[in-house]
């Protein structure tokens, strides 16, 4: 009698499982698929940044150094900060800034897009490249 309780009850929590992973898969899809990255995640993001935040502002509307202005860069068309003069060959590229062209320009500029001006040798680490995504998605 006790037992049946218990495995109603194990039942219950399956269903209660399923739904809660169904809601959550709902509520990425409403913001386009992709999980918010996790605050830890972002923090080492920021760090690892140092060596591109000395090109890179990330504050809307603060000047920048050698590199345009990397605020709501993810999800933006390359090329397309407002009065920086960049490469014609990133300009013209069609690249949208989400997670496979960052992981591929961050891991080498040159590579990705040929003639480009930014002076970077390339981050060679895949775990340093997410979080440094991370911290670039964080900036909206
Ligand atoms: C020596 C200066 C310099 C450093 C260091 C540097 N960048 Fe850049 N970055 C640039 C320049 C210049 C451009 C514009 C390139 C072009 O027009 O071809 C650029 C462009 C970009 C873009 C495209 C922006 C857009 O609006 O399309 C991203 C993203 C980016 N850099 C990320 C990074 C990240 C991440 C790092 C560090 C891992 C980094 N950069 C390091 C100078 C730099």
């Amino acid at each position: 009698m006790n037992e049946d309780a218990g495995h109603r009850k194990d039942g219950s929590r399956v269903v209660l499982r399923v739904v809660v992973g169904l809601l959550t898969a709902a509520a990425l899809s409403a913001c386009g698929g992709e999980p918010a990255p996790s605050a830890e995640m972002v923090e080492r993001g920021r760090q690892a940044f140092a060596p591109c935040s000395t090109c890179h502002a990330v504050s809307p509307g603060e000047m920048s150094g050698l590199g345009p202005n990397l605020h709501g860069v993810y999800g933006r068309q390359a090329g397309s900060e407002e009065g920086f003069a960049y490469s014609p060959e990133l300009a013209s590229s069609g690249i949208v800034w989400r997670k496979g062209a960052l992981d591929d320009f961050i891991a080498s500029p040159s590579r990705t897009v040929q003639g480009t001006s930014m002076i970077y040798a390339g981050e060679p680490d895949p775990a340093v490249r997410e979080a440094i995504i991370a911290y670039l998605q964080s900036l909206q």
